[in-house]
């Protein structure tokens, strides 16, 4: 069912065990080591697009990951050399002036609070659920996470209504753009919308990257395109100076494995994130212009930021350019890792049980430059695609997922027998059923508030509410 293709990068050809020196090593240098692993390095799960990683905070060894924990006492300016001081503080994340869903109600700042009624499908009732989020089947001892909500500050954000969002989307496409932590969303709203309906897989090929799904009762395309960096990317070594493989990423030249195909989607929902800390050499117009943490003597490191930026200018430019396209684009923003006690490749782990509260940790550091540099980009696409009257929306996930530290599978992402020894935590993904739930909720209720149907249709799915 899973390809065994090139993209199973974060194995690379080593076992994980094999980095390690090299890795330790790097960090002794006193380098920032911002890569790459994957849990699953064994030679018998046939992992694809499975792809993840997690930032390493800068320098000091003893410090911990890139998020503030309530208990800790250590300084929350820990990555303060990251951070421009203009965006210290968090009121500088503002909002876009014609976004309707936050004229209001800003539905994207909130608490998560007690839901005794979730979740809403298991492991055994939705057959979507990755085997690596698959949480529950690999034993995760406590349930609570998957018991709350997102409850916006001054209104009410609806949980997810299957019958109602398939009637929005009823004769529309819908695309998922992006790495495995976009695709953990798509089996999301599978399996949320499995308890209404069936869908069949349409896929045009066998490539588990590239799969299309098609509920027949609504006629409804559900499709994900597999593109990390959204722009064309080549592998140029799969070692590489970290062992996660080199990329040769062309940032002003968008991946045609999925312009190549959007143009008919209604919606189209990109992301992109944790991929850019891998190293990669960037090109531009053909030419070699600097890397990303290559170690290559006398080569300008770019740093991650820099390809970040220009990867969504063209992808966002791309959309802007694509003939026909008449769909709205989401720009699902960047979801923080929660490695503590330790780096991704230190034994940090996500072993919380619990949801924080909005007031015990705030946006900062690697996150917070990571949303801005998207939020700027999508910033200014969104002004040039109104111009064309198309639309943009930001499906605005970051600080909810940020106060989620209990939400990723750990450990539990694997077989018991899997479960110690070199097999790092995966604090990057998201358990299902989970706090990426919510994601879809966020999305129904944008769609809600689009207001794009005919009347009569409007009228129908007003009745099912
Ligand atoms: C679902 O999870 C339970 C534990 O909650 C486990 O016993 C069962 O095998 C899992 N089933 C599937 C189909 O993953
Ligand atoms: C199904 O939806 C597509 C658009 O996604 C539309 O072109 C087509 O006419 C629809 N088919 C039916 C039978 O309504
Ligand atoms: C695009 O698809 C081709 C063929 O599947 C593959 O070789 C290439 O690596 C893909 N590009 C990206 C960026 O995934
Ligand atoms: C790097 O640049 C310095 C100064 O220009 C030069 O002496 C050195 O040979 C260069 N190293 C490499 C590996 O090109
Ligand atoms: C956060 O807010 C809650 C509820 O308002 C309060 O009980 C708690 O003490 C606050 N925590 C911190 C660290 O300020």
């Amino acid at each position: 069912m899973k390809s065994r293709s090139s993209d199973q990068l974060p194995c690379g050809k080593k076992e994980g065990q094999d980095n390690t020196p090299k890795i330790v090593l790097l960090l002794t240098l006193g380098l920032v080591l911002i890569t790459v692993t994957s849990i699953y390095c064994y030679p018998d799960l046939l992992v694809s697009s499975l792809a993840w990683k997690s930032t390493t905070p800068p320098p000091d060894p003893s410090s911990t990951p890139s998020w503030s924990s309530p208990a800790s006492t250590t300084s929350r300016s820990e990555h303060g050399a990251d951070v421009p001081p203009t965006r210290e503080k968090k009121n500088t994340i503002r909002l876009l002036p014609n976004d309707p869903y936050r004229k209001k109600c800003d539905i994207f700042r909130g608490e998560w609070v007690p839901n005794p009624n979730a979740p809403y499908y298991t492991n055994e009732t939705c057959w979507a659920i990755h085997e690596h989020q698959n949480c529950m089947k690999y034993g995760r001892p406590d349930g609570g996470f998957m018991k709350w909500r997102w409850k916006p500050d001054g209104c009410e954000l609806p949980v997810f209504n299957p019958a109602v969002f398939l009637e929005l989307v009823r004769d529309k496409s819908l695309a998922f753009v992006g790495d495995s932590v976009g695709r953990n969303q798509m089996q999301s709203l599978m399996c949320l919308l499995s308890r209404v309906t069936y869908a069949v897989d349409a896929s045009l090929g066998q490539d588990e990257k590239f799969r299309r799904w098609f509920f027949p009762v609504y006629n409804f395309t559900v499709a994900n395109y597999w593109s990390p960096y959204l722009v064309r990317a080549v592998e140029a070594d799969p070692g590489g100076p970290t062992f996660t493989g080199l990329f040769n990423l062309h940032l002003d030249e968008a991946d045609a494995n999925w312009t190549a195909h959007i143009s008919p989607f209604d919606y189209v929902v990109v992301s992109a994130g944790h991929w850019f800390f891998r190293p990669s050499m960037y090109y531009e117009s053909g030419r070699f212009a600097g890397c990303h943490y290559c170690l290559v003597p006398n080569v300008t490191d770019l740093t991650h930021y820099y390809g970040y930026r220009r990867a969504f200018r063209t992808a966002f430019r791309a959309l802007n350019a694509l003939p026909g396209y008449r769909g709205t684009t989401f720009l699902r923003t960047f979801a923080p890792s929660h490695f503590e006690n330790g780096a991704w490749d230190k034994g940090g782990d996500c072993a919380r049980t619990a949801p924080l509260r909005s007031n015990e940790t705030r946006l900062e550091g690697i996150n917070l430059e990571m949303y801005m540099t998207q939020l700027e980009e999508f910033r200014a696409a969104a002004a040039e695609a109104e111009a064309k009257g198309r639309k943009y929306r930001l499906l605005d996930t970051t600080e909810a997922m940020l106060l989620r530290p209990d939400g990723h599978p750990s450990r539990y992402g694997r077989r018991p027998e899997e479960q110690t020894g070199v097999m790092r935590n995966d604090c990057v993904h998201w358990c299902l059923p989970g706090p990426v739930d919510t994601w879809n909720d966020f999305l129904l209720q944008m769609l809600k508030m689009e207001g794009g149907r005919s009347p009569g249709a409007g009228a129908r799915s007003a009745r099912r509410q």
